[in-house]
């Protein structure tokens, strides 16, 4: 019988699926992140791995496994956390779960960074329940307007085009975007102008990054990239943490280079900062809202990202073209 090995418990709507195709489910025991050493060792003999962006796939992990492993079922729409090159070699399949419920409930988190940054929203919860609020002020933590701005669009993919249509047909934004190429359906649904890299970050007062991460996107956003935007603008990062120069994020946000961030996502997660000696800490900083890594984390979304999981599983153990391959 065919063996799946998953390396945290993710929701039932998939393991219901793998279970009914009569494939054997084995997962790690405790509540968090599998570490590498012990990955190896059950991963020995399995046709199939259930990963999370956390997981390392790489080569020596692949040989760990041995020559029954067919299928690397990443439960992410990102997989930089899988050595792609290393798994054609060995003849592996490698799939994510671009699902359409993910790339709507990144972009609302996105947007829900966007808002929350230009309406203080973080800020004046704890001033309300810090009972600060004594009376009505002209000058309360007066934010920015939303409606009307420029949004920049770093890669015009799906949650790009999401989050375009929020702001273009929800909020008349403008917006611009950046990629590899044009997009026209990008252009057809929200209207976003497509314009090179060093434009979007000089005109938008809303930049958020939806690239993936690869040698040319690590550091996109570094000291340079910084000195281009507005004083008035905002980052939004829902992508992956290495995207952005932390230490260059830092410097801007010190010298008021940049009004604020929104970030979901740190280069050196599970830390939000990478040099814990810096006294320098994005935590310090009241423009900046962090959440940890939860964009797509909506009940909708993670039992879609199941399912996908489980359908891919049961397509390549079951000789079938794998439905999402990366
Ligand atoms: C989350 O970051 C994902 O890639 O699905
Ligand atoms: C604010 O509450 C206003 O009435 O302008």
């Amino acid at each position: 019988m065919a063996r799946v090995f998953v390396t945290r418990s993710i929701p039932n709507r998939g393991l219901d699926l793998l279970a009914k195709a009569g494939i054997t489910i084995e997962m790690y025991e405790k509540d968090e992140a599998i570490p590498q050493k012990e990955l190896g060792k059950r991963l020995l003999g399995c046709d199939a791995v259930v990963s999370l962006l956390s997981d390392t796939l790489d080569a020596e992990m692949m040989d760990a496994a041995g020559p029954n492993l067919k299928l690397i079922a990443n439960y992410a729409v990102g997989y930089d956390n899988v050595d792609v090159e290393a798994a054609k070699k060995r003849g592996i399949v490698v799939t994510n779960t671009p699902v359409p419920e993910a790339s709507e409930a990144v972009a609302d988190h996105a947007f829900a960074l966007l808002i929350a940054l230009a309406h203080r929203i973080v800020e004046s919860d704890a001033y309300a329940r810090a009972e600060k609020y004594k009376g009505w002020s002209p000058d309360l933590l007066v934010g920015a307007d939303v409606h009307g701005k420029t949004l920049g669009v770093i890669g015009a993919g799906r949650i790009g085009l999401a989050l375009a249509t929020r702001a273009v047909k929800g909020f008349g934004m403008r917006c611009l975007y950046s990629d590899r190429q044009k997009n026209p359906t990008f252009e057809e649904v929200c209207g976003g102008l497509f314009t090179p890299f060093s434009n979007v970050l000089k005109e938008s007062d809303f930049i958020s990054l939806h690239v993936p991460l690869l040698p040319t996107t690590r550091h996109l956003i570094s000291t340079a990239e910084f000195a281009l935007m507005k004083k008035s603008a905002f980052l939004i990062n829902t992508a992956r943490g290495p995207i952005v120069d932390e230490k260059a994020l830092l410097r801007a946000l010190k010298t008021g280079r940049i009004a604020g961030a929104g970030l979901d996502v740190f280069e050196c997660e599970p830390a939000i900062d990478c040099d814990l000696t810096d006294t320098l800490e994005l935590k310090s900083f009241p423009n900046v809202i962090l959440t940890p890594h939860t964009a797509s984390a909506t009940v909708e979304t993670r039992d879609a990202m199941s399912r996908l999981v489980a359908e891919n599983i049961i397509a390549v153990l079951g000789g079938k073209p794998a439905i999402s391959p990366v």
